[in-house]
């Protein structure tokens, strides 16, 4: 897979940051914003929606993977997460196995508030991940 242009890197983070106002999150009032970059080059965003069955919380990331799925895009390159903090906010083992379903190569970049950013591999954050190669 192609390497992320600088302006790929700076379209998906302004997209994170501005999905993660749309973050509907009364209950633990953390905003989170993601934007996936799928393999045709095109962004999907998406902001963690919670309810007050806290169990269905959803998180910004599978919220914008399941908006590229849904737009028939099913190869994920990267994604970008932002979330308004001094540290950047790592994805959520649920979401590490959901891009590892679409994305196993993909690049995660966690942003926020301050210059810190992890900057890693999907293989990286979720090693022997499970897959359909493990169910023969
Ligand atoms: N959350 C995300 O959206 N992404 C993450 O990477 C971590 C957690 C959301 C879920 C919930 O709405 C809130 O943050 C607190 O866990």
């Amino acid at each position: 897979m192609p390497a992320l242009t600088s302006i790929q890197l700076r379209n998906l983070t302004t997209a994170a940051r501005k999905a993660a106002g749309k973050a509907y999150a009364p209950y633990s009032k953390f905003r989170v914003g993601a934007a996936v970059l799928t393999g045709t080059g095109r962004i999907f965003v998406g902001c963690n929606v919670e309810n007050a069955s806290y169990g269905l919380c959803n998180c910004a990331e599978r919220t914008a993977i399941f908006n590229a799925v849904a737009a028939g895009q099913k190869v994920l390159r990267a994604i970008v997460v932002y979330t308004p903090t001094s540290t950047p906010t790592p994805p959520c083992g649920a979401c590490r196995q959901v891009i590892s379903e679409f994305g196993p190569d993909a690049r995660i970049i966690c942003t926020c508030d301050s210059p810190k950013v992890i900057d890693a591999s999907l293989g990286e954050l979720l090693p022997h991940a499970f897959g359909t190669e493990d169910m023969q």
